[in-house]
């Protein structure tokens, strides 16, 4: 167990800045009284909400201003009820909808139904969302909908001045995440167009200035305004006041050198110390927090674990997982959710108590010398770890353990992270994900759509391997009895295949080191994609095991990730074709060490080096077949006399 600042050793800390302010206040007495648990009516509930107060106010200022920002901690209702508002006060009427978009599908998938149930309504009617293959919304009677900010961008296309909306409100603006600044960006375009159009921004974190300064018209735009009648071009601010409760920071003593083995140790310690509560972890990603589900649930053979329920928690988890966590936690019973960031600003989890803070999440890096983009682990801002610590205090005074130390939080920690659209390659942004789009369509035209499709569904999943500490040698052994000669996306095929003859079984799954949840969800993305093609005009049909016209379909699509084995090298050294980086097949790959001549890759994930995730062997004709303009074969010219 690591060791932490303990509590009546040294006085609890509540501080956690440089400036020395107490970061988490106590509560106004609106919420003392009850823990919100559900057993009030949901009227109840939603007046208890910080929000609510503000009701009045927040109806205003979007009647009179053309852009509202509104400031207020996770969980005071901002998501949940600002929308409903806006539809008590009209803003529906007339078939217009009012929009309201959110970073993440699940938390998407989460609000909607919340709301729908507030509502009493069937969610996909009144109240519906739209996410990446899944549209739950009904033309003719959605009022209310709810959407990810890439969604939206992408109505744009068809409707560049989304003239359904009548109010777009921007959540979670404060995550900065790539699509969400582009969508403020062209919301602001679309505002000088359509002066009804009102706006509404919202983000947990007081980063209103910069927001608004950039909402504000310029001195000669307000000039001409003040002709009209419309409303107020000038933002307004509001911020809405908070009900936390204090949260307890503790600060490992020492660096910890394994923060998944270190969570996992914490979380026991809190099960075996602590009184009840639920306990929320924040790791990385899929890969880490599955690795410590399986770590706590193995703790069940020395009886450490009775009476905790684990739950992971990240975007792709299938709907009835995603249920579970949101359910309440039966009695006697202790609760650890094993999240994502999603968990730190986007969903509000009822009954946690207690938060373990790894201070690591994924992020994404592009480096435009090298033309390369990667989603690697870094530690995350102190913004996030105050966020983080939050989640502690929502129903009673709480506590969080962060495994790094005090010193670090204090001098190495940056204050805010960077903005997603500063270190990201924007192509995707701009043309909508053209590679696995393109290999669709070429898979046309070689008669292997449904392979295709099968491989863009399972190449969509984070993994659909479980890789657990110290089983690496047997999963490496379980992969051999699907790898195939050509590379990872034919493996994904055979994979495939046993699942379905399995019946579609969890055993058969976890017998295979596969993930079963990863799969169920594959199966969902593939049928949305089949319908999509359809929609496209593509005839849905198998190449029969000609694997070959595969291969081609994605070096139709991919043709710019194509990389070249150096001569001569020793160590599976590759030069990608375009830039010319060193690069080298991951280890999860079935072909690393096979290091075959030519290669395209899925992605690339960076740590000491960087490594192509999920490879598949090319013959080099191809790719001038599939971009001439791209690999033109290079002959010497003759010369001219
Ligand atoms: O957006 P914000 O973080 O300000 O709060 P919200 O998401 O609107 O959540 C307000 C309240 O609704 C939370 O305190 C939860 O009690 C409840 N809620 C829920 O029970 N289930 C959800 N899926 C979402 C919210
Ligand atoms: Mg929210």
């Amino acid at each position: 167990m690591s060791q932490f600042w303990k509590p009546g050793t040294e006085r609890p800390r509540l501080i956690d800045d440089e400036e020395g302010g107490v970061l988490f206040y106590s509560t106004s007495a609106l919420s003392s009284s009850s823990s919100g648990y559900g057993f009030a009516s949901v009227e109840k509930q939603r007046q208890r909400l910080p929000v609510y107060k503000y009701r009045t106010a927040i109806l205003y200022l979007v009647e009179t201003h053309a852009t509202a920002i509104i400031v207020g901690e996770t969980g005071s209702g901002k998501t949940t009820q600002i929308p409903q508002f806006l539809k008590e006060a009209g803003w529906a009427e007339g078939g217009r909808i009012i929009a309201c978009t959110q970073p993440r599908r699940l938390a998407v998938q989460s609000v909607a139904s919340r709301v729908a149930e507030e509502m009493g309504v069937k969610l996909g009617e009144e109240v519906g969302y739209t996410i990446r293959f899944e549209d739950v919304t009904n033309t003719d009677l959605t009022r209310i909908k709810f959407l990810t900010d890439g969604v939206l961008l992408r109505e744009m296309m068809d409707d560049p001045l989304l003239s359904k909306y009548s109010v777009i409100m921007v959540d979670e603006a404060h995550e900065r995440s790539l699509s969400t600044d582009i969508l403020l960006g062209l919301l602001k375009k679309i505002q000088r167009r359509r002066p009804e159009l009102r706006l509404i921004i919202s983000s947990a974190t007081i980063e209103a200035k910069k927001i608004s300064s950039f909402f504000s018209p310029s001195k000669r735009r307000q000039a001409l305004q003040t002709e009209d009648h419309g409303p107020n071009a000038e933002p307004a601010i509001l911020s809405v006041e908070g009900r936390g409760f204090n949260v307890e920071i503790f600060y490992v003593e020492d660096p910890v050198p394994d923060y998944l083995q270190a969570a996992v140790s914490t979380v026991l310690s809190i099960h075996d110390q602590e009184a009840m509560g639920d306990i929320l972890m924040f790791l990385t990603g899929q890969d880490d927090i599955d690795a410590a589900v399986q770590l706590l649930s193995e703790e069940s053979r020395n009886g450490r674990n009775q009476g905790l329920i684990i739950l992971p928690l990240y975007s792709g988890l299938p709907r009835a997982d995603q249920d579970l966590v949101f359910s309440p936690t039966p009695r006697g019973k202790r609760k650890v959710v094993i999240s994502t960031n999603i968990a730190e600003t986007s969903l509000t989890l009822e009954g946690i108590v207690y938060v373990v803070d790894s201070g690591f999440s994924k992020q994404r890096f592009y480096n435009p010398i090298t033309d390369i983009e990667s989603l690697i682990v870094a530690p995350i801002s102190k913004a996030s770890a105050r966020q983080r610590a939050g989640r502690a205090g929502r129903v009673r005074p709480g506590k969080c353990y962060r495994l790094y130390t005090e010193q670090y939080f204090l001098k190495e920690m940056s204050a805010e992270g960077i903005p997603e659209i500063q270190r990201s390659n924007l192509v995707s942004s701009v043309i909508q994900d053209p590679m696995i789009s393109k290999t669709i369509l070429a898979s046309n035209q070689y008669g292997c759509s449904e392979e295709v499709i099968t491989i863009a569904a399972l190449l969509s999943m984070q993994s659909i391997w479980i890789s657990a500490r110290g089983t690496e040698k047997e999963l490496d052994e379980v992969k051999l009895r699907f790898a195939a000669a050509e590379g990872d996306h034919v493996t994904f095929l055979n994979v495939y295949k046993g699942f379905i003859q399995s019946n579609k079984s969890s055993k058969w799954c976890h017998k295979n080191f596969i993930n079963y949840n990863a799969m169920k969800r594959a199966l969902e993305v593939r049928e949305q994609l089949r319908r999509i093609a359809q929609r496209l005009g593509i005839v849905l049909k198998s190449c029969e095991g000609d694997i070959q016209v595969v291969r081609k379909a994605i070096t139709a699509g991919f043709f710019a990730n194509a990389c070249r084995l150096e001569p001569y090298s020793y160590n599976g050294t590759y030069k990608t074709v375009r830039t010319s980086q060193e690069v080298y097949i991951h280890p999860s790959s079935v072909l690393f060490r096979v290091n075959p001549k030519w290669v395209i890759y899925n992605s690339l994930v960076s740590t000491d080096r960087q490594y192509m995730r999920n490879v598949i062997s090319i013959d080099p004709s191809w790719l001038r077949e599939a971009a001439p303009h791209f690999y033109q074969h290079q002959q010497p010219k003759p010369i001219a006399h």
